[in-house]
């Protein structure tokens, strides 16, 4: 499928989406929010792709926030409609598929820009990226789950501080705040993100699953963690990796994993 403001390209197991509408720097409007839900859900879908690659076209901006433009004259009604659909449609999408999607930070990531890396089960960064919750200076609150994930990934204080003073943090400081994980050069972002891509590829695609829908529980009010792996830990048993993955390793070899 092609889309007008996503580029898809897929190789050696792993799709790589990229945000396109650089001259916006990639600021997310309801069409692109559309197609990204649109093309997650087919790589996840993809028994092929293994790892989801989420990144922004152009030098300046993984993405800079939800398109201003689109919101500006919405009233109570609207506003709230637009953060229950957004969230929906990608960033819980997002959060709980079950195919790991890592974020490639590759600039600015503000507003919905940061709200859409945090929703990705985790994030590399160029060493150019600035990040950010800008919303409280043009008058509204993050509403695309940024109150709830940057407080998770970073500390209450920290989070109120940053959303308080809409203020950007570096590559870093992104990483002293444990936000990022990895940062390189711009230019090795992504062979960075495929070599990471790569580890992940050579375990059990279905112990994966399991394991995100386990951390994710964690994050879920009315979900008691623990059930969900003790869950999820028995469901291995009756696959066929586990099979193959302990097999391997009392013979001595390698897994290959057919991912069922
Ligand atoms: N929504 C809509 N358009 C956006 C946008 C957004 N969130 N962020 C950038 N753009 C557009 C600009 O309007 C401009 O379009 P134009 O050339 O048609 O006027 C284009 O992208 C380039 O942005 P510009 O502001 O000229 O680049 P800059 O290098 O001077 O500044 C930023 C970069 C990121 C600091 C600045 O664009 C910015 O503050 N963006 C908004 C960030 C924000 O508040 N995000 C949260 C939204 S909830």
């Amino acid at each position: 499928m092609s889309y007008e403001n996503i580029l898809v390209d897929f190789q050696n197991g792993i799709s790589t989406l990229t945000i396109n509408r650089p001259s916006k720097l990639n600021a997310l409007n309801k069409a692109t929010i559309q197609e990204l839900h649109d093309a997650l859900d087919a790589a996840n879908k993809d028994a092929n792709t293994k790892v989801i690659i989420l990144t922004g076209s152009g030098e300046k901006a993984f993405v800079a926030g939800a398109d201003i433009s689109e919101f500006a004259h919405f009233d109570v009604s609207n506003g709230g409609k637009l953060a229950a659909k957004g969230q929906e449609l990608l960033f819980d999408f997002v959060e709980n598929l079950s195919t790991p999607v890592i974020a490639a930070v590759n600039g600015f990531a503000l507003g919905g820009g940061l709200e859409l890396a945090m929703a990705c089960h985790f994030r590399l960064a160029s060493d150019n990226a600035k990040m950010g919750l800008p919303e409280t200076s043009l008058g509204v609150i993050p509403g695309y789950g940024g109150t709830q994930r940057l407080p998770q990934l970073v500390g209450k204080g920290r989070a109120m501080e940053m959303i308080m003073t809409a203020g950007m943090i570096d590559a870093n400081q992104a990483q002293a705040y444990g936000l990022v994980n990895h940062i390189t050069s711009p230019e090795e972002l992504l062979s960075l993100a495929e070599k990471i891509a790569g580890k992940i590829m050579r375990n059990s695609s279905v112990a994966i699953k399991g394991a995100i829908k386990a951390v994710n529980a964690n994050f879920k009010d009315s979900v008691d963690g623990y059930q969900v792996e003790i869950e999820e830990f028995g469901n291995c048993f009756g696959t066929e990796d586990f099979t193959e993955g302990t097999t391997a390793f009392l013979e001595k070899r390698k897994a290959d994993f057919p991912g069922k």
